[in-house]
């Protein structure tokens, strides 16, 4: 397999690296203590052994002088099987025991701990040895050396180590490949999630993030981009169809203004007064499209929160009623307020004074009672928890469940309405304004009639 040096820099690869080397570390450390402590616990034992027995020998020659040891060494070099022992007299002649001759090692030091190479004559054939063991000088430099084969322990202590190297390339190989298998599956989820974006740049806007399934944080990643290009999507949606309405609502007027200007030119009478007259009425209506489209954007960008200020949101609705009542008593309507709960509200008074109106326009105009005839609308102000509702409730022929969300779009306006003056932003700039406090604008049915709901979160001032 070909490494990709790629996965050597993901950030998977180096943390399974650190983790790696702690790891290796820790199994060094405890292989290397267990190796320590067992080979320094059997040489202990052995020095032990071996020490018994040169007190033995040391009481055989206090007892019996050196005829007692020339014995024991002879019995016991027969006996024992894993001992070695040797006594010489003073030109270095063997006189009893099972070592050949004197080690190099008893001869070069002083007396003492010696470890030296022997010969073992065994079923296999000759065979060489360690042999660890206590030499010393007697009376008249008679030598004795008293030991043990330590072969075996040799041996051990070889496994042991064997052990602990295995033990640790294995860690090494299995930490390493697990690092560039990990960083490799990281790898390739990332190329995944930089492939998508880049067939989302290229254009195509449908394509989304892959997600493995896993919900693990790359999957979280992965949905938030998702969520992210929804937004982005329904925005750019949004957009095409504003600019497509704009261009087609604002054709109409313009078409009218032109033709009635070039009739005016066209014509015999000199009285262009009321086709002025009427060119700048619909020149005024237009600036007030255009005014709603431009206080809608700004709402929904959020620019306009320099405007906020802390007020008492009974009041302005008071306020806007008061100044609304004559516009429905021309209609021969009744507009009550119901209730009023007194709260504070950290809002922009002008654009709440705005939507409020444009609710109660839309009341007048489609507020009308189909069965009697009657104008009746209701404002109140009610305190819900942390939030605060204003409510505009009317009597007419209300809006179907499956209408409620779009008319909030700009310039949607239902066919029953078309009757009435207006270009469809009223309800825009509502939804528009209530995003601006982090609010909502909620239409239910007011059995018969419309209830538009504004809620508010309510404000509590600090200091
Ligand atoms: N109180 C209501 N009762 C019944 N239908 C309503 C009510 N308010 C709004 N609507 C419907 O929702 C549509 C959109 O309302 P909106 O206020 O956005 O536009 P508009 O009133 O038609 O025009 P504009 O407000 O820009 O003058 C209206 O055309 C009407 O069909
Ligand atoms: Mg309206």
């Amino acid at each position: 397999m070909p490494i990709n040096l790629k996965l050597l820099k993901t950030s998977t690869f180096r943390l399974a690296a650190v983790y790696l080397l702690v790891f290796a570390v820790s199994v060094g450390a405890i292989l290397g203590y267990v190796y320590w402590s067992t080979v320094a616990l059997l040489e202990q034992q052995t020095e032990d052994t071996i020490e018994a027995e040169v007190q033995g020998f040391a009481e055989q020659y206090r007892l019996r002088g050196l005829n007692g040891i020339l014995d024991t060494v002879r019995r016991r070099s027969q006996a024992e099987e894993d001992s070695v022992y040797l006594l010489t007299n003073p030109i270095g002649r063997r006189l009893a025991g099972n070592l050949a001759g004197l080690p190099a090692q008893a001869v070069a030091e002083a007396p003492g701990w010696i470890e030296f190479p022997y010969e073992v004559d065994g079923p296999r054939g000759i065979r060489q040895h360690s042999a660890k063991a206590f030499h010393t000088v007697l009376e008249g430099n008679f030598r004795l050396v008293v030991g043990r084969d330590v072969e075996e322990r040799r041996k051990f202590a070889r496994i042991i180590r064997r052990t602990l190297y295995w033990a640790l390339g294995l860690t090494l190989v299995l930490g390493v490949s697990g690092g560039l298998l990990m960083s490799r599956n990281f790898l390739n989820r990332i190329e995944q999630i930089n492939a998508a974006s880049r067939v989302i740049m290229a254009g195509n806007f449908a394509e989304r993030m892959p997600m493995a399934g896993t919900e693990d944080e790359l999957d979280r990643l992965s949905t938030a981009l998702n969520e992210m290009l929804d937004q982005i999507e329904r925005l750019m949606q949004g957009m095409r169809e504003v600019s497509s309405n704009v261009a087609h609502d604002l054709k109409t007027p313009l078409t009218r203004m032109r033709a009635r200007l070039e009739d005016a030119l066209r014509g015999n009478d000199n009285d262009h007064r009321e086709t002025l007259q009427q060119t700048i009425e619909e020149a005024d209506h237009l600036l007030n499209t255009f005014n709603a489209l431009l206080s809608i954007a700004r709402a929904e960008a959020g620019q306009a929160r320099e405007g906020f200020a802390e007020f008492d949101i009974c009041e302005l609705v008071r306020d806007i009623v008061e100044l609304y009542e004559p516009t429905i008593e021309d209609a021969d309507g009744n507009l009550t307020v119901k209730s009023c709960a007194s709260a504070t509200v950290l809002a922009d008074r002008q654009l709440l004074a705005q939507a409020l109106t444009n609710l109660l326009d839309n009341a007048v105009k489609y507020g009308r009672n189909d069965d009697n005839g009657t104008l009746a609308v209701a404002v109140s102000v009610e305190q819900k928890g942390e939030e605060i509702e204003i409510i505009v409730a009317d009597h007419g022929t209300g809006i179907a469940p499956e209408d409620r969300e779009r008319v909030k779009k700009r310039f949607v306006r239902l066919d029953e309405s078309r009757s009435e003056p207006g270009s469809g932003l009223g309800l825009s700039l509502v939804a528009g304004v209530m995003t601006l406090h982090n609010g909502a604008l909620e239409l239910e049915d007011n059995a018969p009639g419309l209830k538009a709901r504004l809620v508010l979160p309510r404000h509590t001032s600090v200091g």
